[in-house]
This record gives structure tokens, sequence and C-alpha cells, in this order.
């Protein structure tokens, strides 16, 4: 079943295109990751994805949903982090549970605290987190609303090798439990790792998009790393 239909999106900052007419389809329970230079437009693309942005054109589907007009319905099914998510220092983790469930019809929260081992961390503040617990907790904060699909714009940015498997483990476990994960990430052997698809972005415009498999033999090529650098027009010699 498809979950995301994009076919030739368009998003501006004044003139300027961020995204220059995309088309792609996600399919319900898969991993699928975006990468692309610094500027092709991954996140505005996730941004217009989730409802966060209007676009200026092309057409857009998720989860059946128009993502602008129909977004309060959208975002009861969705989850989003952000790449720039940000806490007030002095929040509590449990505060931000409770806040995040207000903004879902009847979140459970408890349970998503529990299964990401957060709940001994309820009254420590965001503030004191390490960079490994602070994605972890957003990663939770994004399941709240017990969403269909989970936006995670560059995710273990950051994070050390330890934190990065961690967090490889966690999204596993969603997608056995049947969740879509649209993960936005500069690590090819991550993406080689979770990914059942890679889309690959250059300029706001779609480069390749396939399996890591494919991608790998479509440039006869050995790693995923040399075959996005292979699309990317990056010369090695
Ligand atoms: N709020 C904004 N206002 C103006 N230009 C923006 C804004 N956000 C992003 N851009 C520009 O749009 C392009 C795509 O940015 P972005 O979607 O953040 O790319 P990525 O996430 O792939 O790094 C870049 O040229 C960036 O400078
Ligand atoms: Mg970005």
């Amino acid at each position: 079943m498809t979950v995301i239909e994009v076919e030739k999106l368009r998003k501006n900052y004044r003139s300027k295109p961020a995204v220059d007419g995309i088309s792609l389809r996600v399919e319900r329970g898969q991993i699928v990751g975006i990468a692309g230079a610094n500027g092709a437009g991954k996140t505005t693309l996730v941004e217009c994805l989730s409802g966060l942005r209007q676009r200026d054109g092309g057409e857009l589907r998720v989860l059946g949903m128009d993502p602008w007009t129909e977004r309060r319905r959208l975002q009861q099914r969705i989850g989003v982090q952000l790449q720039e998510s940000a806490l007030p220092d002095a929040l509590k983790v449990g505060e931000a549970f409770r806040l995040y469930a207000a903004l879902y019809d009847g979140g459970d929260w408890r349970t998503v605290m529990a299964d990401w081992d957060l709940a001994d961390k309820q009254r420590v503040r965001f503030g004191s987190l390490s960079g490994g617990w602070k994605q972890r907790l957003f990663v939770a904060l994004a399941l709240v609303g017990d969403p269909e699909i989970v936006f995670l714009d560059e995710l273990t940015t950051g994070l050390d090798p330890v934190a990065r498997r961690t967090t490889w483990t966690m999204l596993r476990k969603l997608r056995e439990r049947g969740l879509t994960v649209v993960l936005v990430t500069h690590f090819m052997d991550e993406a080689e790792a979770l990914c059942d698809r890679m889309i690959i972005v250059g300029n706001g415009r779609v480069i390749a998009a396939g399996s890591p498999a494919e991608l790998v033999a479509e440039t006869a090529t050995d790693s995923l790393e040399s075959a996005y650098l292979a699309l990317s027009g990056t010369d090695l010699s």
C-alpha cells in the first residue's frame, strides 16, 4: 500500500527553487532514506510532506490526505522530528511527554516513555541530557501519537557510534511494528544497514532512487557510499 505519493513537487524560497519537481512514492512498512548534499532540499521536502510548509506546485498525498489543507487531521497520524528540533533546557522529560501528548488525541505517552527507557529520566531536564538521550527523546516524542509514518531529519548527525547503533535497533523495531519511516541521513553505512529504499536528491531534484543493492548495481560499485559518490558526480581520482 502506498502511503506517500509525490508528483512534481515544487517549493521556492522567494523565487529560488528548493524543491524543483520531485516525484516519489513510499510503501507502507518501509524505511526510506533521503540523502543528498547540504542545501539539496531534503528538509524542505520533509516539511512539505508533513504539512509544515505549503508547496508552490505539484501533487502531494500522505495517507491519502493533502498535507497542507488537511494538516490537522494528518498530524494526528504522523510523527515528525525536525533537524532543528529543540526544547527549553529547563523542561523535564516527563513534562515534554505531557506536552506532546496534549497535541494528540489520547496519545499513550507512558508506554512510549517506558519503551524508550526514558521512564527513569522523567525528572531530568532536557538541558542535562547527552546528545544521544536528546535524540532518543525526540524519536520517542515523535511516536507519542501512535503515528503511521515518522519523519526523522538527520536523526543521528552528531551522535557517537554507540548511540547511532542503538538508534538503528530502535528504527528496526518501528519497522517490525509496521510503521513507515522516512529518514534523512548523510551516512551511507546507516542507509545500507537500514533502508529498504533510497532517494538521492541534488538541487531539488531526484538524482536516483532504488534499494541500496539496486543503486550499487546501477553504478557498478561495491558499496552504497561509492554508489552515492558516483551518482552525485564526485570524481574520486
Ligand atoms: N526558510 C528558508 N528561507 C529561504 N531559503 C531557505 C529556507 N530553508 C531552506 N532554504 C534554502 O533552500 C535550499 C534547500 O534547503 P534545505 O531544504 O534545508 O536543504 P537540505 O535539508 O537538503 O540541506 C537551500 O538552498 C537553502 O538555503
Ligand atoms: Mg536539512
